[in-house]
């Protein structure tokens, strides 16, 4: 039982660092922050947000926020600043790439790092999916004189299968049909998908210079989107301006914390920045405060600009620049929506670039097969990890509903943000001596206080994200014990038997 939490010792995590050299400074983070972050959240799941959702059959899947939406930016933003400083301790400590996976299997032990790198998947891979189907809904926004393709070849199957409008749900009768099934699938999302793998098997990833180009380009939509909605907001819009109360709010932090997943990668660059103990907090508080600032700024003016019923994703999946065009402005929806494409692309090669390489320090550790950690000769990627997650990402975006993704995405990232907060507790009481360059101030609130503002907003999210939640740790934990139980490096290395590999 004791060798299930065995413990990766943090020695070992520093002979494998790459001793990179500091030279980031805490504007290089705001940067990084911002790059990773702003995507299919604030271009998308902001619309399900305010106005929550039915499902086909009328029921209420979750309570929209209405106006009230920038409270829930607010409690997110408070969250995740929690979080954020916990990353930030275990990061600068444990000077390894691999995000939460590395610093559990190096806090609470093996299982519960197996448990995380497997629910990365949901952080990563599935929401990847999120990010493509959003994308799609901009794209056709983007192209809609130029490409006439037919509904059946831009939906989803899922999405038409639980559409609460009743034109989209009776696709599933007037779609053509193959061997009865009928064909719905979502083809710019597929596309885009397979595009970015394809990049990524050639050796491409995102460089700082790219970063900072990308930061702007979001910043300018955004910035377009505040600056010509606020000429348009019709005060009547913000009446009422909480429409479900509390529960609004918290129904529509638990989807809109989509927007805020991102941050936890800026704490991977710790062991590259200059003066940790300063630049990492105010790298990462600063982030954030200016990603809230701005959504606040953006839900504001989307809630005065139409009404917030209009924003259900059933109507329309592309909120920023449906409100644009509502209210006349075509030509901004437009510059708008190429905004979004833009950004939401980087997002996705951010996080499919990631996600291989988790299952490469996890194969290399033993718990997933050595094939997992191939590297190409040439390239230097690990391409086999890029080619499956390519492929099942691109499956399920072809097929998918971006509800449904979010949730999934966002209680399996909330699940990794509590652990990581108690892992630094754990870390202060097993190893109170080691260094630690970024030392979380007031540890006992901030990491009791951000492990529980986690597991509430988690509570925020629907019944069925947690059924399929509890099935996904489930399946994991099959896994672990047919595989990684016996395989893992750790464990053999611990019982004297040689490496399998
Ligand atoms: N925060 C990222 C986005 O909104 C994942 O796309």
């Amino acid at each position: 039982m004791k060798s299930l939490f065995a413990r990766k010792p943090i020695a070992v995590m520093e002979e494998s660092a790459n001793g990179l050299r500091r030279v980031l400074g805490a504007g290089d983070l705001i940067m990084l922050a911002i790059g990773a972050v702003i995507g299919a959240g604030i271009f998308g799941a902001i619309g399900t947000a305010a106005a929550g959702q039915t499902d086909a059959a009328g029921h209420v899947v979750r309570s929209g926020a209405g106006p009230a939406l920038v409270f829930s930016f607010l409690l997110l933003g408070g969250v995740c600043a929690l979080a954020a400083l916990c990353y930030a301790e275990l990061a600068s400590m444990i000077p390894q790439a691999g995000s939460a996976y590395a610093y559990t299997y190096a806090t609470l032990g093996e299982i519960v790092a197996w448990i995380i790198g497997w629910d990365l998947i949901l952080e990563y891979a599935v929401g990847n999916v999120a990010v493509a189907i959003s994308w799609g809904d901009y794209f056709k926004t983007l192209t809609g004189g130029l490409l006439d393709l037919p509904v059946w070849l831009t939906t989803g199957y899922r999405t038409a299968l639980l559409s609460s409008d009743p034109q989209v749900h009776a696709l599933l009768d007037t779609a053509p049909r193959f061997a009865g099934i009928p064909i719905l699938v979502n083809i710019p999302a597929f596309a885009i998908v397979m595009a970015i793998t394809w990049l990524l098997l050639r050796g491409v990833r995102e460089s700082a210079r790219a970063n900072n180009i990308m930061v702007v380009v979001k910043l300018v939509a955004l910035a377009l989107f505040i600056v010509a909605g606020m000429t348009k907001i019709n005060p009547v819009n913000y009446h009422p301006f909480a429409p479900n109360g509390f529960a609004g709010i918290h129904h529509g932090a638990a989807i809109v914390f989509f927007a805020y997943i991102g941050f936890d990668a800026i704490s991977t660059a710790a062991e590259e920045t200059r003066n940790p103990q300063r630049n990492l907090p105010i790298g990462i508080l600063g982030g954030l405060a200016i990603c809230t600032v701005i959504y606040i700024a953006v839900g504001a003016v989307l809630t005065g600009m139409v009404n917030y019923k209009e924003l259900d994703p059933s109507l329309h999946a592309d909120p920023l620049a449906y409100a644009l065009q509502a209210t006349g402005m075509q030509g901004a929806a437009w510059l708008v929506a190429l905004g979004a494409v833009f950004s939401m692309t980087a997002v996705l090669l951010v996080f499919q670039y990631g996600q291989p390489r988790i299952f490469y320090a996890m194969a290399r550790d033993g718990l997933l097969p050595q094939w997992a950690a191939k590297i190409h000769e040439r390239t230097r990627t690990p391409y086999v990890t890029t080619i499956i997650t390519g492929l099942f990402v691109a499956f399920w975006s072809l097929i998918g509903d971006a509800g449904e993704t979010y949730d999934l995405t966002n209680i399996g990232t909330l699940f990794a943000f509590a652990l990581v907060c108690v892992g630094v507790l754990v870390l202060r009481h097993t190893e109170p001596d080691r260094p630690r360059p970024f030392r979380v101030p007031f540890v006992w609130p901030v990491c009791l206080g951000g492990a529980a503002a986690c597991l509430f907003v988690m509570k925020g999210l629907p019944p069925q994200a947690w059924v399929r939640f509890g099935w996904w740790l489930f399946i994991g934990l099959i896994i672990y014990v047919a595989y990684g139980y016996r395989n893992s490096v750790l464990r053999r290395a611990s019982r004297g038997a040689p490496s399998s590999r």
